[in-house]
């Protein structure tokens, strides 16, 4: 089945699908993006996307494209032209098409956003093996710029440091910088010491990841303690567990940092809970 996808308010088969080579998107990676689960045909934490996609354009000056609901109603119509059951919906605004290169920014009123979503397709993701399994990360330096808040489209790092973990023949990478883990690559990071769960608290140093808000506002209704303070590799490896969230991973136990593994080396009991609680939560509360 051909794709269909979103282009500037029309629907189009993706092989139709069309953003010009002057695109700041293209050219710049001046935009931002969002990307919601898709489980049993539900769209989960919809809002904390909406409302992080109206907050990063805000921080960058780009003009929120969507009028009230509009973002729901493509999503939904995605959904059903793709009759998309298991995966996600990616979103990305750019700031436009200038009709040439140039470093300042185009006139607002001249130049319109570009607006792009498209469904990804992950039948039973719900059972994917490494949400059961867990992975194994390796810690890289961070090197990205230091607006880790802000949802760009800028993830030339991000993949090359997947990349480095790929060929160290692990799963993920955590950053690391000033001797604290910041987030993992796509995900933001936990570990878990004494029934507590340790977290690095929100900053422009990392993404406030939406699964993060839901996580915790569960973890906290289920009173496992949250210590929100940064943590350094020897803790996360001296931890009883670790986990990871984010839209695509949901919660993903972790099972070794740096070639040590933590706790007993495969997922702990509260990385699994908090995942079957997140997942239940989260249909419950999906549209
Ligand atoms: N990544 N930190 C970073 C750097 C991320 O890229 C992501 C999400 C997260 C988790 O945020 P959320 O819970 O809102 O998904 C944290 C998405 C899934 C991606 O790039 O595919």
């Amino acid at each position: 089945m051909t794709r269909t996808v979103y282009v500037n308010g029309e629907y189009l088969p993706e092989t139709e699908a069309k953003v010009s080579i002057f695109d700041r998107g293209f050219v710049m990676g001046d935009a931002v993006y969002e990307v919601t689960a898709v489980v049993g045909g539900k769209l989960l934490d919809f809002a904390g996307h909406e409302a992080r996609l109206a907050r990063s354009l805000n921080e960058i000056e780009i003009e929120n494209p969507f009028a009230e609901g509009e973002l729901l109603a493509i999503h939904r119509e995605l959904l059903a032209k793709n009759e998309l059951v298991d995966g996600g919906i990616y979103l990305q605004v750019t700031r436009g098409n200038p009709g040439d290169r140039d470093f300042v920014f185009p006139d607002p009123a001249v130049v319109k956003p570009t607006v792009v979503l498209y469904t990804q397709l992950k039948p039973g993701v719900l059972q994917s093996p490494t949400g059961i399994n867990g992975i194994r990360v390796i810690s890289v330096p961070e090197m990205r710029w230091h607006r880790r808040d802000i949802k760009t489209v800028q993830l030339l790092y991000p993949s090359m440091a997947k990349m480095m973990a790929k060929k160290a023949g692990v799963d993920d990478a955590w950053f690391v910088e000033d001797g604290f883990v910041t987030e993992g690559s796509s995900n933001n990071t936990y570990i878990v010491k004494d029934g507590a769960i340790i977290t690095r608290p929100l900053s422009q140093d990392l993404l406030h990841g939406i699964t993060r808000a839901a996580l915790l506002r569960y973890a906290n209704e289920a009173q496992i303690k949250i210590i929100e303070r940064p943590f350094t590799i020897a803790e996360a490896q001296a931890a009883d567990e670790a986990f990871l969230t984010s839209a695509s991973a949901f919660v993903t136990p972790v099972i070794e940092v740096d070639g040590a593994a933590i706790g007993a080396g495969t997922p702990g009991p509260i990385a699994k809970r908090l995942r079957e609680i997140y997942i239940d939560e989260a249909l419950k509360a999906g549209i």
